[in-house]
């Protein structure tokens, strides 16, 4: 284990299997259409490379970098695009890819701005769900586990862009945040 982690929540295997699980939901769910999956990176680029491999309908992938914590470990609560999608959304049945919803900002910004760019349909699939976070009431529609009121780093989810390659994910020790 990474000496910066007080402990690991989910290891390689844990990961690996609920992800083919969710693709083969997702299999189901979407069967007979192409839905376009959005990565919300970076914190998704990881979850989305190993999802997409286990889903057996046709899809398309588009990505977009949204503000988010930067350097902290609390939510600003200002959502802001970085990076758009390089192609309209209208007519698609879209899922938007996210890591973590924790405050439900992020998501609730995303998901009114597919509507308003008038996506056929839109849901929300997130590997992790934080719901001790939340400062609004929205939930994703498919989520892989729930997650204690703790900073989360590994599979994506980084600290200051550090950790995103762990292939595990752990709860990092607060000394690290705390000191910068
Ligand atoms: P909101 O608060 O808008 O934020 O739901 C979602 C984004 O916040 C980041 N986030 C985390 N990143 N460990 C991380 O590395 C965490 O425990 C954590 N909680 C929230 C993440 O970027 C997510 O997309
Ligand atoms: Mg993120």
């Amino acid at each position: 284990m990474h000496p910066d982690l007080e402990r690991i929540l989910f290891d390689e295997e844990t990961l690996q299997a609920k992800v083919a699980e969710m693709g083969a939901t997702l299999s189901r769910d979407y069967a007979g259409k192409t839905p376009l999956l959005i990565c919300i990176l970076k914190g998704a680029a990881l979850f989305m490379s190993d999802l997409v491999k286990r889903i057996d309908v046709p899809i398309e992938m588009d990505f977009m970098a949204i503000s988010s914590y930067g350097q902290s470990t609390k939510s600003s609560g200002a959502v802001r695009i970085l990076y758009d999608l390089e192609r309209p959304v209208e007519g698609r049945d879209v899922i938007i890819v996210e890591d973590i919803v924790d405050t439900g900002l992020t998501l609730a910004y995303l998901r009114d701005t597919m509507i308003r760019r008038q996506a056929a349909s839109v849901k929300i699939v997130s590997l992790f769900d934080k719901p001790s976070g939340r400062k609004v009431d929205i939930q994703p529609d498919y989520f892989g586990f729930t997650v204690p009121d703790a900073f989360i780093v590994g599979y994506g989810l980084d600290y200051a862009e550090r950790y995103r390659n762990l292939p595990y994910v752990g709860i990092l020790k607060s000394d690290i945040y705390a000191t910068g």
